[in-house]
């Protein structure tokens, strides 16, 4: 075969900007691509079907470039550095936002993406504890004269929780604007450096609070986690409208259904299905959004929470495997948005004694 043929049998595969180089030696041909969808399994896939092309008597060795600026930056008006703003939500409270958003951020880190939290719980942040930082205080540096807030970081994972600026047995009454002021300032004048994802955990429910904070911050995209129990299903279908609201349009990138069934740890083989079976998954499919993935409830990933070494980072287990599945999930979801939607719009709050004004940066 000459490299015209070998072209022409790859373009049937993938576009032809995405071929960068060809070369054979003898039998053996080698392959360079440019792909935008970094996770293993995409590559594999890719992999496996190019070779299966090719006449088996070839030797075919594959390479992948990951093209960063297509993987994920999308915004023109982006902030600076940051790739993808995605918001974890629930409508109902406690059905496991925070363990969602620490699980799945180690597990993107692990991947090797670069991953940012912002915890914008102001009912009760819980991100700290997770990492294990809750006695931390973020420092103040200055980047190009101007004071920023250093991020702390935690198992590879740069970490700013609304947590780290209020006392901890102190309740804090938030008014929608000022929890806004306080995350925009979070997201622009933190020291974030590069990330490839920055995920924000919010507050339970879909209040005026939420609306607030949502417009507030330049978002690519909400993953939506829930229950598979009644209850919940329909406080996150009030999660997904919230998304959807005209003034909002912040594209739902998944549903993610947390506590899907339980394992006893003295047998592994058994599952309950205690909230249900397949409530999210069903919804997804009802509501047009991807179904990113199901976690158990596992009393391992409570204790990990609680000890402040996200599951997620075992090595090899049901558990890691999972959120790896869910990561590979979000990544796929993140290109295909950028891919295809324009550029989220940055809608910035600015408070002035006690009043809001919502325009367009
Ligand atoms: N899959 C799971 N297996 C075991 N325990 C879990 C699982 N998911 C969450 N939990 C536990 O359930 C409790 C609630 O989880 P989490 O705090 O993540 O929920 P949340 O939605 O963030 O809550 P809130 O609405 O208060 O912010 C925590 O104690 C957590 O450790
Ligand atoms: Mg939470």
């Amino acid at each position: 075969m000459n490299k015209k043929e070998i072209i022409s049998v790859l373009e049937k595969i993938i576009p032809p900007s995405q071929i960068k180089n060809i070369n054979i030696f003898g039998s053996e041909l080698v392959i360079d691509l440019n792909i935008d969808n970094p996770s293993l399994h995409a590559k594999k896939k890719l992999e496996k079907t190019i070779i299966s092309s090719f006449d088996e008597n070839l030797k075919i060795i594959v390479n992948f470039n990951i093209e960063k600026k297509r993987t994920a930056s999308n915004n023109k008006n982006k902030l600076v550095g940051i790739d993808n703003i995605i918001a974890i939500s629930s409508g109902k409270g406690g059905v496991g936002k925070s363990t969602i958003t620490s699980n799945l951020a180690a597990s993107l880190s692990k991947m090797g993406f670069k991953v940012g939290i912002l915890d914008s719980d102001i009912y009760g942040p819980s991100i700290p504890t997770m990492f294990d930082v809750e006695s931390s205080r973020p420092a103040s540096v200055k980047i190009d004269n101007k004071s920023m807030i250093e991020p702390i970081e935690s198992y590879g994972v740069k970490i700013l929780s609304i947590g780290f600026f209020t006392e901890p047995n102190q309740a804090v009454i938030w008014r929608g604007p000022m929890a806004s002021k306080a995350l925009n300032q979070m997201i622009f004048d933190t020291n974030w450096g590069e990330l490839d994802f920055l995920l924000v955990d919010l507050p339970p429910g879909t209040g005026d609070i939420h609306l607030s904070i949502v417009q507030s911050i330049p978002l690519n995209g909400a993953i939506v986690v829930s229950t598979p129990q009644k209850v919940a299903l329909l406080d996150a279908k009030r999660g997904i409208s919230m998304f959807n609201q005209k003034n909002i349009d912040v594209p739902v990138l998944g549903l993610i259904e947390n506590m899907a069934y339980f394992v006893p740890e003295d047998m592994p083989k058994k599952k309950y299905f205690i909230f249900g079976k397949d409530g999210v998954k069903n919804l997804a499919d009802d509501s047009n959004v991807p179904f990113l993935g199901l976690v158990p409830l596992f009393k391992s990933i409570r204790e990990a929470s609680d000890f402040g070494h996200p599951a997620s980072l075992q090595v090899n287990s049901l558990i890691s495997k999972s959120f790896e599945e869910i990561a590979k999930n979000v990544v796929s979801s993140v290109v295909e948005r950028n891919n295809h939607l324009p550029p989220t719009k940055i809608v910035k709050i600015t408070t002035m004694a006690g009043c809001s004004a919502i325009k367009n940066k």
